[in-house]
């Protein structure tokens, strides 16, 4: 996606203290950022923070990492999670936000890190086979994912893209996750308390339906 650059957005996240410009040093250690001792989870390509603002602010005992490799996105993500939290009344403090290429996601969280949960929402679905190593679900990441996380521990993913579902349930089989949740349509299935991504808005209006799974670390 491509975004204008803004003059405010350095300047914002440098004043941010839920910003963090060096998440390597705290892979393993996410929990002294938080404080709180809740359990921690990861959003990858967060865009412009909707989701996590949501999540953030209806969980406030758990604590989340939302990570983006555009920083002008996460500026914006930064003004959409204050104001929330503002016009409720709360200050952010189960959110930390950080700008890093998913690839290399395991240079910036670990197992000892005990992430419970990873989101990944609308991701780019890169329809070329020469790009499908890009994908936010290709096995190259899942396999870090499945590092990182707990036996027991879930991805949840969401895209509108049927070509993407469909190779990531493949992705998924091949590093050994088990699906324990699927449905092609996800705004008419039976799974509550979902949180509509800004992505995930514009698809719908088109009518677009929203193909969702969880798929758990055995
Ligand atoms: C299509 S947008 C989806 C944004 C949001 N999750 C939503 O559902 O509206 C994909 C996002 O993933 C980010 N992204 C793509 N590749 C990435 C990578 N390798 N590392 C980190 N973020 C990445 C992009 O910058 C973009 O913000």
């Amino acid at each position: 996606m491509r975004m204008r650059k803004k003059k405010w957005a350095e300047p914002e996240l440098n004043a941010c203290d839920f910003f963090i410009k060096n998440p390597c040093d705290y892979k393993g250690r996410w929990k002294d950022f938080f404080g709180s001792g809740n359990p921690i989870e990861l959003e990858v390509g967060c865009g412009k923070g909707t989701f996590v603002a949501h999540k953030g602010l209806l969980n406030p005992q758990t604590d989340f990492i939302a990570v983006d490799l555009i920083s002008n996105m996460l500026a914006v993500g930064r003004r959409n999670i204050v104001a929330l939290f503002e016009e409720n009344s709360r200050e952010c403090k189960n959110i930390a936000l950080t700008s890093y290429n998913v690839d290399k996601i395991s240079e910036i969280v670990d197992k000892a890190d005990n992430i419970a949960r990873i989101y990944i929402n609308f991701c780019n679905p890169w329809p070329r086979l020469k790009h499908n190593k890009r994908r936010l679900t290709h096995p190259t990441k899942l396999c870090q994912y499945k590092d990182i996380l707990p036996p027991g521990g879930e991805i949840h993913f969401k895209t509108d893209s049927d070509l993407l579902f469909d190779d990531s349930l493949e992705y998924f089989k091949e590093c050994g996750f088990e699906v324990t949740y699927l449905t092609r349509d996800l705004h008419q299935s039976d799974y509550t308390g979902n949180i509509v991504t800004e992505h995930e808005k514009m698809f719908s209006d088109e009518g677009i339906p929203i193909k969702f799974l969880i798929a758990r670390k055995g």
